[in-house]
């Protein structure tokens, strides 16, 4: 079992919405007794909350249901997962820092979209819903990439 920690700054906006994305995707795929993925913040202000009801209303509308609770990053996460995908190159950052270096399992959401490789993904926590359903589409094109790119690897 491969597993993977989406992780964004307050784990309630964009990582939750990744990991609730993926967990439809191994679903669909089939692949649910080879692939796992759970969601983190670097920041320790949401913990133990619900994600935003916006997440969970932009994931709804797509027919994707959502279950999480808010959970900071640590560095154990570094030796418990195998994939760790950042949202932003802040939060790349701040991960460097709580894992005490670079780590070939750290990626950025981004380098796995087809348009805008590299990029951030916005944090929509400050802005409306429109927001939330661009960070969806990101989410959603750049995570049918990274599904290609473990069946390649692991020859799923
Ligand atoms: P997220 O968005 O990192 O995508 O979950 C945010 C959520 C909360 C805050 C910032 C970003 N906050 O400052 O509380």
């Amino acid at each position: 079992m491969k597993k993977i920690l989406f992780v964004c700054l307050g784990n309630i906006c964009r990582s939750p919405l990744a990991e609730a994305i993926f967990h439809q995707k191994i679903k669909e795929e089939g692949l649910e007794e080879y692939l796992g993925c759970d969601s983190a913040g670097t920041a320790n202000y949401h913990v133990g909350e619900k994600p935003d009801p916006r997440t969970i209303a932009i994931a709804n509308k797509h027919g994707i249901p959502v279950d999480h609770q808010g959970q900071q990053f640590k560095r154990v996460h570094g030796e418990v997962f195998d994939y760790l995908v950042a949202m932003d190159q802040s939060n790349y950052n701040n991960m460097i820092s709580e894992l005490g270096g670079e780590k070939d399992s750290l990626l950025l959401m981004r380098d796995f979209d087809p348009r805008g490789k590299g990029e951030d993904v916005p944090d929509p926590y400050y802005g409306g819903t429109d927001g939330f359903e661009k960070v969806y589409q990101i989410l959603d094109r750049s995570l049918d990439e990274f599904m290609k790119y473990l069946k390649d690897t692991h020859g799923l």
